[in-house]
């Protein structure tokens, strides 16, 4: 469980280097964005450890233990102050349903470049779930059976969206402590 977290962060530093690369103006802030790709899901290895799960409800909200992590490890000494405050709501704030008013324009256009790139790696699984011969895939574990013949041809091409009730993104109340 702990190697594929790591392997998600990867991609998830390479989805943000590729955005960045794409979008001249983020430059400037590639240095923030990248840190905050690299620890925004350090809360997953407490919370796997104590509890061998990733389910945030049952147990704690990684992005918050996460953000506190990396503040009591100093992690981010070597940098700005300023960076170090943008890295942090992004970690903090990753899995938020909604945004918070009060993060000021750098710090929020860093926290949306990470969400995007943390949704198009769960985009990538959530394809991958949709192959019939996958032996993993969702649509079995739910006791459903694939009959291509079943579906529309606009409905076999539409890209799969989780109902809100599957969705992992924190939108109330839970534990932050994984401890
Ligand atoms: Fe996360």
């Amino acid at each position: 469980m702990v190697d594929r977290k790591i392997r998600h962060t990867m991609r998830v530093v390479g989805h943000v280097q590729a955005i960045v690369a794409e979008t001249p103006p983020l430059e400037e802030l590639s240095e923030a964005v990248e840190v905050a790709a690299l620890l925004h899901d350090a809360g997953r290895f407490p919370q796997v450890v104590k509890h061998n799960s990733y389910d945030d409800h049952a147990t704690c909200n990684h992005a918050e233990v996460g953000a506190r992590i990396v503040m009591d490890a100093d992690l981010l000494d070597p940098l700005p102050l300023e960076t170090r405050g943008i890295v942090l709501s992004a970690v903090k704030y990753h899995n938020v349903a909604v945004i918070p008013d009060n993060l000021g324009t750098e710090a929020r256009l860093v926290l949306e470049v990470l969400r995007d790139a943390d949704k198009l790696d769960a985009l990538r699984n959530s394809l991958r779930y949709l192959d019939p011969d996958n032996p993993n895939s969702k649509a079995l574990k739910a006791g459903l059976t694939w009959d291509a013949d079943k579906f529309t041809p606009e409905l076999r091409n539409t890209p799969w969206t989780a109902p809100s009730s599957h969705t992992k993104t924190y939108n109330g109340p839970m534990t932050s402590h994984c401890s």
